[in-house]
């Protein structure tokens, strides 16, 4: 098949190559004149496991390219899928403003297609609102009136389900794909272009309309947030009654109605996609007056919750209102700035909180990323040092905190680790060692939903 990939962001350029891996053409399309010029020169702009390999090897092999224009391809594409960013507006519904004026433009590009061409298969694979397949139908529609023409398309759901880090693994061996279509036509592009991947994963397709397609993206992230924001709720209450949640979350994820997934406890979640399309779906529900009380719930207990890294670090310190003496002049080390581990996006990661709160009390930080310093430099410059190793960023620090859970933080070398910082405390948000065995080795270690210990 051709298929244009519309976005060259984490989404689009993944399903890309992923779509080029399944034997198809793909013209990759970004505004960004920079990326696609870097993305031609074989440069891959974002971190994500095994997607540079795959790039590499089908724009060497001449079926996966890219354009600033997506009329390069639109004459005989099969598909073309929209991939673009849907941030939030300042009411928190998303912003469909890229993916309207992508539909725009497919529309103007329409003509250059045969008049006897198969109807074009427009997908919406961005996080849209419900309705939002209807108003991209009606926005290529315009554009098609304007020019005074006609061409066959229909516009498809296909929300994406990919998580940063293993965004590879999950589009070629999806547990699901979901598609929102009204015809055999649609469907048959869509699972030819599926088939390899879901028979790999004896993954299951569920053809709906466009509006489920659309509200399951939406339904499907709240629930998983919704789990975040109780296990967080769960720690905190085990922290006050002296429980440990590393035993709670294991026996009740044993329950087959419950399962392990998604129970881990840490610092709040961020990233691209869970704080905005939790903000889309609830004034989705205000507009239809439904309140969505326990997704309101897991918003603010979440907003909380990335606080808990620096009220830890507060209480350890001494810190009270209107006087942050005990924190001025301390070097803190932090480990992690990406919102989770193995991406480089820094979106509503709460790192970035953490810094602030820090520097404000006065604090110095030296941070360290395995993939997202880049990143957090561009942001925030020189606020912080930026340490070249996980060591190099502990030399000579007060104390370490650790917000992201790169496993080569749990690797590390604790001795070594002890020697390097002027003392041996720690917080760690993403509870990567157990607290007897630091207790045992004499740290001062702060968790989430466990005890504290005191060193000697
Ligand atoms: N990142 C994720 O983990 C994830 C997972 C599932 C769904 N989603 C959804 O997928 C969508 C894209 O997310 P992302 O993280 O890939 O975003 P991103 O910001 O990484 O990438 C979006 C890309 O679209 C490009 N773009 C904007 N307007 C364009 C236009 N008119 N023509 C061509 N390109 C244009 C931008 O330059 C950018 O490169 C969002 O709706 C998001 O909610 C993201």
């Amino acid at each position: 098949m051709k298929v244009l990939v519309i976005g060259s962001g984490y989404v689009g350029l993944v399903a890309a190559a992923c779509f080029a891996e399944g034997g198809n053409w793909i013209l990759g399309v970004d505004v960004d004149a920079a990326k696609v010029a870097r993305l031609q020169k074989g440069e891959c702009p974002i971190f994500e496991p095994g997607l540079e390999d795959l790039f590499r090897k089908h724009l060497e092999a001449g079926n996966l390219t890219f354009s600033t224009n997506l009329r390069d391809g639109i004459a005989h594409a099969d598909a073309a899928f929209i991939c673009v960013g849907t941030p939030q507006s300042e009411d928190g519904s998303a912003d469909l403003k890229y993916v309207l004026a992508v539909a725009s433009q497919i529309g103007e590009a329409m003509a250059l297609r045969p008049k006897d061409s198969k109807p074009l298969i427009v997908v919406d694979k961005s996080t849209v609102p419900v309705g939002t397949a209807a108003r991209v139908q009606a926005a290529i529609q315009a554009s098609l009136q304007k020019a005074g023409t006609d061409r066959a398309f229909e516009v498809v759901s296909n929300p994406e389900f990919l998580r940063e880090g293993s965004a590879i693994e999950d589009f070629l061996k999806p547990d699901r794909v979901v598609v929102g279509c009204q015809t055999h036509h649609a469907e048959a592009v869509m699972k030819a272009l599926y088939a390899p991947f879901l028979e790999a994963s004896k993954g299951k397709w569920f053809r709906m309309d466009p509006a489920s397609a659309e509200m399951t993206k939406y339904a499907a992230n709240a629930m998983l947030a919704l789990r975040i924001s109780f296990i967080n709720e769960m720690a905190r209450l085990a922290e006050g009654v002296g429980a440990d949640i590393d035993h709670v979350k294991v026996a009740i994820g044993a329950d087959h109605r419950i399962g392990p997934a998604f129970l881990n406890p840490g610092p709040g979640f961020g990233g691209s996609c869970f704080p905005k399309d939790l903000q889309a779906l609830l004034r989705t529900g205000r507009e239809h007056g439904e309140p969505l009380l326990t997704l309101a719930a897991t918003v603010e207990a979440n907003r909380q919750q990335k606080m808990v890294l620096l009220q830890k670090v507060k209480a350890h310190y001494g810190v009270v209102a209107g006087d942050p003496g005990p924190l001025k002049g301390k070097r803190l080390a932090l480990w992690g700035l990406a919102f989770k581990a193995n991406t480089d996006d820094i979106r509503e990661s709460m790192a970035l909180e953490l810094i602030d709160g820090l520097i404000a009390l006065g604090a110095e930080v030296v941070v360290h990323d395995f993939e997202a310093m880049p990143p957090v430099k561009a942001k925030i410059g020189d606020r912080v040092t930026y340490a070249t190793s996980p060591m190099e960023a502990a030399a000579g620090a007060d104390a370490l905190l650790i917000a992201t859970e790169w496993p080569q933080y749990k690797a590390a070398d604790l001795e070594a680790l002890a020697k390097a910082l002027k003392a041996k405390v720690m917080f760690d948000g993403r509870n990567l060692f157990r607290p007897e065995s630091m207790a045992k080795a004499g740290w001062t270690y702060h968790s989430i939903g466990r005890q504290t210990v005191f060193g000697a």
